[in-house]
């Protein structure tokens, strides 16, 4: 269950860390919006802390960003039933992003450090099972998507996004709602911060320091090309 005590989503801080040669950690930060996601404890006696972000909300943030990928393939999807115009080389950005960021990162970390904690402990073993499925048709759907859209608009390139975005909505949502939940269960408080650790230098080993930002600023870039980036504009009349 979400600890009533998370921490809100608003700000963002950076940390920048430094490893002793010796191993020892020492944190300075420094208090940056829209800076880096920050997942680093703040040492005793160093203001009152920052939170840190766990391994759950890390998950559920790129969650957030692959959501806004499925936006993006509703609008490919919509633009080519509709005859609109569509620039293509948005939607194999966006597929290239779901590859580096989604499949090569986000889901290796499920796979390689989810998972077979909730297989060990007999939790949601039969969900585990779909999600991991779900993980492999994912990725033959992005060689189709990059493929596809590489050869011109087309009823095929609409169907492949369609199929996308019909498994992980659900897919991403049972995460979220089920399995996450379940594997902070299993995890013990310390086990669970090293587990953020890890992500976070994984993160930073494949992307940079500024990775997810990163990642996300470029998802901006593809919604505005589509004219879908002003949130305002989606608010109901
Ligand atoms: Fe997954
Ligand atoms: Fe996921």
């Amino acid at each position: 269950m979400k600890s009533p005590e998370s921490e809100p989503r608003g700000e963002r801080r950076t940390f920048l860390r430094m490893a002793a040669a010796t191993g020892g950690l020492a944190l300075v930060g420094c208090a940056t919006t829209g800076a880096a996601r920050a997942g680093h404890p703040t040492p005793a006696g160093q203001g009152d802390g920052e939170a840190e972000v766990t391994p759950g909300e890390d998950l559920m943030q790129e969650h957030g960003a692959l959501e806004r990928i499925l936006l993006i393939y509703d609008e490919g999807v919509r633009r080519i039933e509709a005859g609109q115009a569509l620039d293509l080389t948005v939607l194999a950005g966006a597929a290239g992003i779901v590859r580096r960021f989604v499949e090569d990162y986000h889901e290796r970390l499920e796979e390689q450090l989810v998972f077979p904690r909730l297989q060990a402990a007999h939790r949601e073993t039969a969900l585990v099972a779909t999600l991991l499925q779900q993980h492999q048709r994912g990725r033959q759907l992005t060689d189709e998507i990059a493929r596809r859209s590489g050869a011109g608009a087309s009823a095929e390139l609409a169907q492949t996004l369609r199929s996308f975005v019909r498994m992980y909505r659900p897919h991403a949502a049972r995460e979220d709602t089920v399995l996450f939940p379940a594997f902070r269960d299993i995890v013990g408080r310390s086990a669970y911060r090293e587990l953020g650790e890890q992500f976070e230098d994984k993160e930073h080993e494949l992307f940079g320091e500024h990775g997810f930002e990163n990642n996300v600023a470029e998802i901006a870039r593809l919604e505005a090309a589509l004219d879908i980036g002003d949130l305002a504009r989606f608010t109901a009349p």
